[in-house]
């Protein structure tokens, strides 16, 4: 048997993606300004799992500067999809379409101004995969609808599930038959915060 590595946050610090100007820019940007953003590993996360699972229909609640939009839109683009992102702050809504469109993706990546909570029940479906990251206290209330809309075996991705603000959706989806979950406690380097919950979860309201 193997040993473990001596300092694995040190180590796994040595395996942060590499990412492009835009990225590195809006890294920046977040740092400076205290702005909540996923970072370079859940980035590339996301990418691997929206890549992997074939989404070509995908929400984003929590937009802020439109990075995890980045990945997400470029995660779908090769295969003609679409994202739909919602914010509700119309001065960083209007950041991330400017930087949507510098990355290419203004065709793939709709900004939507909207509060997720109001526009939820008025969304039409179905969508393969969703990532959840609005105001925690928001998560557990989107929930009911977030179960009308994503597709039977579709994907909900939500972000920083260790805040307590997120302990009642935590429990409404482990107590929620329609939804196989699971919580991951990471190390996450340069993800706000770098220890944190995540929650992936799949649509089984059949089973
Ligand atoms: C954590 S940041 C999103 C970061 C972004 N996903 C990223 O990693 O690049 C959360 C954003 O959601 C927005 N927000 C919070 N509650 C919201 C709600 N109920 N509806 C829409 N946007 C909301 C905030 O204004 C903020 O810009």
């Amino acid at each position: 048997m193997s040993d473990m590595v001596k300092h694995p946050e040190t180590y796994f610090s040595g395996f942060i993606p590499e990412r492009d100007g835009l990225l590195r820019k809006l890294e920046a940007e977040a740092e400076k300004e205290q702005i909540p953003i996923i970072g370079p590993v859940v980035g590339e996360l996301l990418f691997v799992l929206a890549r992997a699972t074939g989404a070509t229909s995908i929400l984003e609640l929590g937009t802020a500067t439109g990075y995890s939009a980045v990945y997400l839109g470029r995660a779908c683009a090769p295969a003609g999809g679409r994202m739909v992102t919602l914010e509700n702050d119309p001065d960083m809504a209007a950041r991330a379409e400017r930087n949507l469109q510098e990355a290419g993706l203004s065709e793939t990546v709709s900004v939507r101004t909207a509060d997720a909570l109001a526009t939820l029940p008025k969304l039409e479906g179905p969508f393969d995969f969703v990532f959840l990251d609005i105001e925690k206290k928001d998560y557990q209330p989107a929930l009911s609808a977030l179960s009308r809309i994503v597709r039977p075996g579709g994907l909900l991705i939500a972000d920083n599930t260790g805040f307590r603000d997120t302990n009642a959706f935590n429990r409404a989806i482990f107590d929620n038959p329609a939804w196989r979950s699971v919580q991951i406690l990471s190390f996450l380097p340069m993800h706000s915060a770098s220890h944190d919950g995540l929650c992936f979860a799949v649509h089984v309201p059949e089973e």
